[in-house]
Formats: C-alpha cells, structure tokens, sequence
C-alpha cells in the first residue's frame, strides 16, 4: 500500500478501506494526462524560480522516463498505489531521488485530477469527433451515389411520400454534424485550466497559472478556486452529448434493423457484419445494429449517475467525485466503439433500389400529388383532398394504384382531371418536383450534398 499522506496518521489503513477508496484501478487510464500536466506544472515551477532550472530538468527526465517505460511495456501500473497520481509521484522519487519530491510543490490532487479529467475529456472529443467525420464521410458517399433512389418515406411507420435514399441519409447527416458542434461546445467551455487552483484556496506561491494554462493548450486559467476543484460540468455535457450520439445512432439502427427484414429487404447488411444463429441455418442477424442500440442505454445511465453524484455535494472537493471516472470511460469506449462499427456496417451495406422504389409505388404514396394536382386545375385543397381520399378507397376495393386508373376512372371522380394527370404523378415527378430548400428533388438534393461536401472540407 503505497500512500501519499501517511504523517498524521498512527495506524495502518484497513485493507478493506484501502481498497475501497483507491482508484488507480480506473484512473491508471489517464497516466499519459497525469505526466503531461506534471511536466508543465514543474516548467511553471522553474520559471517562478520555485525550482531551480537543474531540478526541473532531473525532474522532467525521470517524468518522461516513467511515460516511455509505461508505454513500452516495462513498467506497470500495479494496485499497490493509491492512485495514478501516487504511482507517478512515487515512481519519480524511486527514478530520481529526493528532487522527485519536490513535484507536488504548490499543488494538490484535487486541483491535479480536475486537470487530468479534463485533458483527457478533450483527448477523447477529438478522437470521437474524427470518428464521427469519418462516418459523415460514409453517409455523404451514399447520398452521393442514391440522388434518384426512390424510396417511401413514412410518418407513423406508414407509407407517407416518395423520396429518396439521398434525402434519409441526408436527415442523419444533419444529426451527426449538430453532434460535432456539440461536442466542440463542450470543449470550448470546459476549457480553462484548473491547475493552480490547489485543494480548493488558490497556494501562497507565486504560481503563474496563465503560464501552465498556454503550456497545456488552454484558452487561461479558471477564474474561481473552489469551482476549478469542484466543477464536473462539463463531463455532464460530455455524456449529454454522447447521449445524443447514441440516441442518433440507435434511431438509424432500428431503420436499418427493419430495412433488413424479410419483409422489407430494402437493404442487406453485410456478412462482415452480421452473425448467424446455433440452430437456425437460414438465419442472418443484425446482431451489430441491435447491440448500438442496446448499448445506448450504457451511454444515458452514465449521465444519470453523474447528474445524481454531483446534486448533493457542497463545495469543494468530495470523494464522491471520484465516482465521475468509470462510467464516463465506458460512455467514451462505447460511444467511440459504436460509431466506429456503425460506420463499418453502412459502409459495406447493400441497397436494394428496386425493391425500395417498388415499395414506394405501392401504398398510395402519390395521393397529396394528386390532390395538389387538382388544386393546380382550380380545385381548393379541401375538396380535392376530399376526392382524392374517395379515389384510394376505391383503389384499396380494386386492389390497385392510383396510376392503373383509367381515363375514365380519373374523370367519375373530378372532371379536371385530363390525360396529363399520369405523368403528374409519376415517382419520378412526385420526387424530382419537390424543390424547396432541404426537399428530395434533384436541385434541393444537389445543394444539400454541395453544402455538406464543403462543410466536410472545411471542419
Ligand atoms: N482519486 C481522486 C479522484 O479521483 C483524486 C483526488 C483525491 N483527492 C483527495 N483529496 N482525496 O477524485
């Protein structure tokens, strides 16, 4: 048991106690985090004269010894510490001597892991923030290449209008850019550096604090003490935000699960990434897309736990804090897991155009074209909209569609339908014709996808 504090203490901590208050099991995750703040704290150090330039150069080379022999292999990260800040401290006083126990001067572990959360919170929005981009990439391929996939489009899971495989995919692009800016919201606000912040009162040696923020790639220090020591908000906006992937991802993943059915076959997910049944030869599983969907509940129960942590305690720092670790890990992992599968899986996904758009020539999906069409012959909407309704339950008695009217058929139920009515409401015009900013037709589509290529250009 290797401790920080043992000075005022007369006996031994209990082994139970011991265990159940240590963290390096979970914080051993941010070692990297933990030396890299270390390092500028003690180029702080030296230049306010705190330590001498030769000391902080010993103390800077057994600091990066330790990182390297981490990374490498020959040093582990062991439970006989207290914490990862335990384990580098004492590893730096084994390496280095008496000078390595000068690194803690002016600091305390509350300021020190408020540092490290946040580091590695910002290390973790870029790496999902690149996963995220890497996925928009897939979605605006598919946009791309399916302009003029007609497809339903559904309100209540009913048929609804005809649209196209661009114009879905373009919905989640649109999802997934508004996760990015959320995501580089959380960084802009969490980041001020809470180092020199101390256990909650600030320290009586004259630290420069704007000097470790700009080493630490920080817009400056935080402004308040006892908040720098005490603030997890923005990991709560982190796992919101995540929150949010999550509740994205699983949406598309319950379309594509229901695409992939024998009933619908609109799309064939990949063998790559699907998985078959022990006693079912015939089967095929979306196991993939289900498992994203599953996993979102991880990602939301992280962000209760932390709301819940966080509502009681009173300022400054409590042990409770600690708990803000394990769970927010695992939303990373599974949040930067899911995104990376998902991508995989739409990106080797098959569409099946024809069964799409034969889908949506079934289910009466035409019928406001139709009535628009009578408006556009002088019939006010609410009486066309009335006619056309007469005519789909006609059709639905026939067991055909609007289109396999006759002339004739068309003219018993209005007579400003003439022969042009067929080409009207064809899939094609239905689609092509809907032209408004952010529509399905070809000229909206064309400058959806134009304004997303640039936008992947520029962020
Ligand atoms: N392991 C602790 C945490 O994660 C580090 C800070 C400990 N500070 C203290 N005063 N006990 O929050």
């Amino acid at each position: 048991m290797a401790q920080l504090w043992g000075g005022r203490f007369t006996k031994e901590t209990d082994k139970l106690v011991y265990n159940f208050n240590a963290s390096i099991s979970f914080d051993k995750k941010f070692y990297a985090q933990d030396i890299r703040g270390s390092k500028a704290h003690v180029r702080m150090l030296a230049k306010q004269k705190i330590l001498t330039e030769k000391e902080r150069d010993e103390i800077l080379a057994g600091l990066e010894g330790i990182l390297a022999d981490v990374e490498n292999g020959t040093l582990d990260i062991t439970s006989e510490y207290e914490d990862i800040h335990s384990f580098v401290e004492a590893n730096l006083i084994d390496r280095i001597g008496d000078v390595g126990k000068k690194l803690h001067t002016g600091r305390s572990r509350n300021d020190q892991v408020a540092l490290d959360m946040k580091l590695y919170v910002r290390d973790e929005i870029d790496a999902i923030d690149e996963e995220l981009k890497k996925l928009l990439k897939v979605i605006l391929r598919v946009m791309e290449e399916n302009m003029h996939t007609y497809m339903p489009g559904f309100t209540h899971l009913q048929k609804a209008q005809p649209l196209t495989l661009a114009h879905h995919f373009g919905a989640y692009f649109e999802m997934f850019r508004r996760d990015r800016d959320r995501l580089s919201d959380v960084y802009k606000r969490l980041n001020l550096c809470p180092l020199g912040s101390g256990a909650l009162a600030g320290t009586t040696y004259p630290l420069d604090r704007e000097y470790t923020a700009e080493l630490l790639g920080f817009d400056g220090p935080t402004r308040n003490s006892m908040d720098s020591v005490s603030d997890r908000d923005y990991v709560i906006e982190l796992l919101s935000a995540l929150s949010t992937v999550m509740m994205h991802l699983s949406r598309f993943c319950e379309e594509i699960i229901t695409w992939n059915t024998n009933e619908y076959r609109f799309v064939e997910i990949d063998d790559s990434y699907s998985t078959g049944s022990s006693i079912m030869p015939q089967k095929k599983n979306p196991d993939i897309a289900e498992l994203v969907r599953g996993k979102t509940g991880r990602v939301y129960g992280a962000l209760m736990q932390m709301l819940t942590t966080m509502k009681g305690l009173p300022l400054a720092y409590n042990k409770d804090m600690q708990e803000d670790k394990e769970l927010t890990f695992d939303a990373i992992d599974t949040t930067k897991g899911c995104i990376a599968l998902f991508t995989g899986m739409i990106d080797t996904m098959r569409f099946r155009n024809d069964v799409m758009e034969a889908s949506a020539k079934n289910g009466f999906t035409n019928a406001t074209d139709v009535a628009d069409y009578l408006v556009l012959k002088g019939v006010p909407f609410r009486d066309a909209h009335g006619i056309v309704g007469r005519m789909v339950l006609e059709c639905i008695s026939r067991g055909c569609a609007i289109d396999d009217l006759t002339p004739e058929d068309f003219q018993s139920f209005s007579s400003a339908f003439e022969n042009d009515i067929y080409e009207a409401v064809s899939m094609r015009n239905c689609v092509e014709k809907r032209n408004t900013k952010g529509a399905p037709g070809e000229k909206a589509i064309k400058e959806e996808i134009e304004l997303s290529r640039k936008y992947l250009l520029e962020n």
